[in-house]
C-alpha cells in the first residue's frame, strides 16, 4: 500500500496537465469518485491497524497534493484563457501615431492674426455668397466697374434677360431697404474679396471698428502657378474720429516688420481702388536679398504685398456712417502672396493639392 501511496504522489507531482481538456483527465483519474484515490481509501480499509495512522497519513498527504495541483493548474489555465483571446501583448508601448500638420495658409493666416490683435484688432467673419451690394454697389463700385464682369466674378443667380426685371438682386439676408438700393441686378455672387465682410461690420453698429477679415475668395481666373479661381485673403479696417494716412502707414509698417523681420522697409505707390480714396499699393524691402536684388523680388529690392487706403467717404455713407465725423482706413492682402514668398513657394496649385510630399514640409512650423 505505502508503495503504491508513494508512487501515485510521484505521479500527481510530475502531472503538467496543460489545457483543460488534460485537466479534466487529470480530475479523473485521481480525484473523481472512480479516481485513483478513491481507491487507495478502499485499499485503505484493508489495512492491518497498527499501520492505519502511518498509512492515513500518507493518504492524506497525498490527497492534498492532488488537490493542490488540481486547484493551481485550475486557476493557471483560467488566467490563461484569458490571455489567449487577446492575442497581442497588452503591456507593448503603443503605436506612434502621426500628428498632422497645418496648412501653410493657416500657418501664415494665424500669423496676421496674432499680429493684429496684439494692436487690438478683432477677426471678422463673413459669408462666402455675397449679394450686388455688399460685394460691390455698397463699396462704390460704379455701375459699370469692369471687376463686376463675368471674367472676374461668379454668379450663382441667373443674370436678368436684356432690359428685363429680376429680383435676383435682392440682398441675401433679405434687408433691402433705402439703405440697400438695388444695383446692377446680377443676383448673388461669390465674393471677390473680403471687403464685402467690412461692408457688413459696418452696417453691424457704431465705430470704432478696429477688425480684420480673413476669409476665401473666388474670382474666375484660369488656374496657373501665380493665379487661382480660390484663393485666401486678410482685409483689415479701421474706422474712428480723426484716423489719418499716418496713422494706415505706421500700422502697416508694424505689421510689415513683425511678418518679415524688424530690419524692412515698407514703400507706398499711388494706387486705385474704388472704395479708398487715396489708395495705395504697399511693397516691402525684400527680406531675402535684404533689397540686393534677387529673383523674388525680380531685382527691384521691393515686393508688393497689399493694397490699402482711406476710406471712401461714399463708403461710409452707404453703410450709415457719418463720413463728416469719422474717417478710417482699410488694407487688404493675399495670404497665398505672403505664404509664398515666406516659404519661397514658386506655384500655387501646390496649395490646393493636398500632397502629402508638400504637406508633411510645414510640420515644424505649427
Ligand atoms: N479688396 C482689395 C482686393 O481684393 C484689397 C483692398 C482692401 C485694397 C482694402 C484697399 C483697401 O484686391
Amino acid at each position: 500500500m505505502q508503495e503504491k501511496l508513494n508512487a501515485t504522489l510521484q505521479e500527481i507531482n510530475i502531472a503538467q496537465p496543460a489545457n483543460a481538456e488534460e485537466l479534466e483527465n487529470f480530475r479523473l483519474k485521481f480525484l473523481s469518485r472512480k479516481g485513483l484515490l478513491n481507491d487507495l481509501f478502499e485499499e485503505f480499509k484493508t489495512v492491518p491497524n497498527e499501520q492505519k495512522r502511518e498509512m492515513g497519513k500518507l493518504m492524506n498527504e497525498v490527497k492534498t497534493a492532488a488537490e493542490a495541483k488540481f486547484n493551481e493548474l485550475k486557476e493557471k489555465l483560467e488566467n490563461s484563457t484569458i490571455q489567449s483571446t487577446v492575442d497581442f501583448d497588452l503591456t507593448a508601448p503603443g503605436e506612434p501615431s502621426e500628428i498632422g500638420s497645418r496648412h501653410p495658409l493657416s500657418i501664415i493666416r494665424n500669423e496676421i492674426i496674432s499680429i493684429f490683435s496684439r494692436i487690438g484688432y478683432t477677426v471678422q467673419d463673413g459669408q462666402e455668397i455675397e449679394d450686388d451690394w455688399h460685394n460691390f454697389s455698397a463699396l462704390n463700385f460704379p455701375e459699370e466697374h469692369p471687376a463686376r464682369d463675368m471674367q472676374d466674378t461668379f454668379f450663382i443667380a441667373p443674370l436678368p434677360p436684356e432690359g428685363g426685371t429680376s429680383q435676383s438682386h435682392e440682398p441675401l439676408d433679405g434687408k433691402r431697404d433705402s439703405k440697400h438700393p438695388p444695383s446692377g441686378g446680377r443676383g448673388a455672387a461669390l465674393r471677390t474679396h473680403t471687403s464685402s465682410v467690412q461692408v457688413r461690420l459696418m452696417e453691424s453698429g457704431k465705430p470704432p471698428f478696429r477688425s480684420i477679415m480673413p476669409g476665401r475668395v473666388f474670382r474666375n481666373e484660369a488656374i496657373s502657378a501665380r493665379a487661382h479661381c480660390i484663393f485666401h485673403q486678410v482685409e483689415g479696417l479701421y474706422i474712428d474720429e480723426n484716423v489719418s494716412f499716418a496713422d494706415l502707414k505706421q500700422t502697416l509698417l508694424y505689421f510689415a516688420r513683425e511678418m518679415f523681420g524688424e530690419k524692412t522697409q515698407i514703400r507706398l505707390r499711388p494706387s486705385y481702388f474704388p472704395f479708398t480714396e487715396p489708395s495705395a499699393e504697399m511693397d516691402v524691402s525684400c527680406f531675402i536679398c535684404e533689397g540686393k536684388g534677387c529673383n523674388i523680388c525680380k531685382y527691384s529690392g521691393w515686393v508688393e504685398i497689399l493694397g490699402c487706403g482711406m476710406v471712401d467717404p461714399n463708403v461710409l455713407d452707404n453703410c450709415g456712417i457719418d463720413s463728416k465725423k469719422y474717417t478710417g482706413f482699410a488694407f487688404g492682402m493675399g495670404i497665398e502672396r505672403i505664404t509664398m514668398l515666406k516659404y519661397r513657394i514658386n506655384d500655387l496649385r501646390l496649395f490646393f493639392e493636398n500632397d502629402q510630399r508638400f504637406l508633411n514640409q510645414f510640420k515644424s512650423a505649427i
